[in-house]
């Protein structure tokens, strides 16, 4: 019943049948045309030594060579399981819906996985996987962090503080200028490098979505609603301090996530006996203008940034309204789990082979119907639908979509 597949087997699993077997990949002068353009190989490498080096053929935008990301469980695609405090996303029914692809809270993909794949790269590695493959992305996502350093889930458990992320993502930074430094015609990179090559991070996209669990810290801290814009304005403050910290290590393109509706998830209507938290949520709105004067002000203020706000919060109002028009019949509640049972304890009660469960299995018949997976993290469909919308379509992405502010100004040399 239970998938008892390693992360590395899925992965491959999952590399080969999106893109087929490693044999059966575009040979290498293909590869150097579309991955790298004219004038972007190293100079220290020789010619030959380079084409030996020609990685993955995934990058469909020569101009956007990898991705990054950090943040929460919405951009964590497997850290989680490598911090080890929690190894529910290990197990069925998460990633049902998608190869049973785990690591993630979530019935399948998240936001990483979408953006990834939008931009026809491979999906991220966990940055902490040992001897892990980086050369076209990694997420330095943690399930559970926050934007504030003392941030927890609901049991206090911190993952990796986004800022914290910034420090690692530094750290691997050098280790990628390392590892090139390391390479002559004598010695040339592996045929699939680890790590991305010094010039891609100039032109690679970097995306956070981080801010759910900071609202546990309102409650917790006793605040009132007196306090809402200042404790907006402390977590703005933070994106900021993320933002000019990869600009200074040579980051560009900014995808940033604002924040969810998240008075409505199923776990707030719970807290709120049946309704939405209306605190919260005026909390959530405040945060989503202070993130839109942000991006305002940083995308004049940093030199040839660009930045993409994604509208999760006007999303998750939308389909709230109006559940149909996005073909989901429950709204409010979670698809995997009970009030009982949640849905990390269903997964580890299943996988537990010293006591068999027996009990009931509470799992909605189709993740898709619902705009919850649990009772915080949305379903893949949803996820899938928001992600598309802020890549290429019209609504979500703000001012513009990504393709429109990240890929065709490139494309067209309107720079
Ligand atoms: C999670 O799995 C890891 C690796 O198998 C293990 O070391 C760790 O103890 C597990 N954590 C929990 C909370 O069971
Ligand atoms: C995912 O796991 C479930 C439960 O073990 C299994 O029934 C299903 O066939 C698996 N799906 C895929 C695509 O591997
Ligand atoms: C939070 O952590 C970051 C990175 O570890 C550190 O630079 C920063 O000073 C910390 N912030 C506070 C308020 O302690
Ligand atoms: C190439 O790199 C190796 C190992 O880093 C070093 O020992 C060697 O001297 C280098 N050769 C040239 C021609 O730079
Ligand atoms: C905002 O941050 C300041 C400075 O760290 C702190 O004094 C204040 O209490 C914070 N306000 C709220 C509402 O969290
Ligand atoms: C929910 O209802 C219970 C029982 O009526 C009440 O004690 C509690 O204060 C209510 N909670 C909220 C958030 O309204
Ligand atoms: C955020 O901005 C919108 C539109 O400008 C406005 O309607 C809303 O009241 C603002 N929210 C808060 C909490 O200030
Ligand atoms: C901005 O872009 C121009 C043109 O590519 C380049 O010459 C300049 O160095 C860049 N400046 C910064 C701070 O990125
Ligand atoms: C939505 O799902 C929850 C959890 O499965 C359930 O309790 C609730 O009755 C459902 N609501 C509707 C309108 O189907
Ligand atoms: C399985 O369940 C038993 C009995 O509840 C418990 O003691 C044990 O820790 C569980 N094993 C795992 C791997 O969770």
């Amino acid at each position: 019943m239970v998938p008892k597949v390693s992360i590395a087997a899925l992965i491959l699993v999952l590399v080969t049948s999106l893109f087929g077997p490693a044999s059966t990949l575009p040979n290498r002068e293909l590869l150097a045309d579309v991955s790298f353009p004219t004038g972007s190989a190293p100079s220290l490498l020789s010619t030959n030594a380079f084409q030996s080096a020609s990685g993955p053929p995934y990058s469909l935008y020569p101009s956007v060579p990898a991705l990054f990301s950090f943040g929460d469980g919405g951009q964590d695609v497997g850290n989680v399981l490598y911090l080890g405090h929690d190894n529910s996303t290990k197990h069925y029914p998460f990633g049902t819906s998608f190869y049973n692809l785990t690591g993630r809270f979530s019935d399948g993909r998240v936001f990483a996985d979408f953006f990834a794949q939008a931009l026809g790269l491979p999906f991220l590695t966990p940055s902490l996987t040992p001897n892990g493959n980086f050369y076209q992305g990694a997420s330095f996502a943690s399930a559970s962090s926050g934007r504030f350093n003392d941030t927890g889930d609901s049991d206090g458990f911190r993952g990796i503080p986004l800022l914290k992320q910034v420090d690692n993502f530094i750290q691997f930074q050098a280790d990628a200028r390392a590892y090139w430094a390391g390479f002559n015609s004598t010695y040339p990179p592996e045929r699939i490098p680890r790590y991305p090559m010094p010039e891609f991070f100039s032109r690679a996209i970097y995306m956070v979505q981080s801010g759910g669990n900071d609202l546990l810290n309102f409650r917790n801290q006793g605040l009132t609603p007196a306090d809402i814009p200042a404790f907006a304005t402390n977590m703005t403050a933070v994106y900021e301090t993320f933002v000019r910290a990869l600009y200074a290590t040579g980051a560009r393109k900014f995808f940033i996530m604002n924040i969810g509706l998240f008075g409505c998830t199923p776990l707030s209507i719970r807290n709120n006996n049946g309704s939405c938290g209306v605190l919260t949520n005026a909390l959530c709105s405040n945060i989503v203008n202070q993130t839109t004067a942000l991006n305002s002000r940083l995308s004049t203020q940093l030199l040839n940034s660009s930045f993409v706000q994604g509208d999760f919060y006007q999303f998750n109002l939308d389909v709230f309204n109006n559940p149909a028009a996005f073909g989901v019949v429950n709204a409010t509640g979670a698809c995997c789990g009970s009030t009982t049972l949640s849905c990390p304890q269903l997964a580890l009660a299943l996988a537990n082979t010293t006591a068999p469960y027996n009990g009931p299995v509470p799992l909605c018949p189709n993740p898709k119907e619902y705009l919850y997976w649990d009772t915080t993290h949305m379903s893949e469909s949803m996820t899938r639908i928001l992600a598309h919308d802020i890549f290429g379509g019209s609504k979500y992405g703000k001012p513009k979509n990504m393709l429109q502010t990240f890929i065709l100004p490139d494309l067209l040399n309107l720079q």
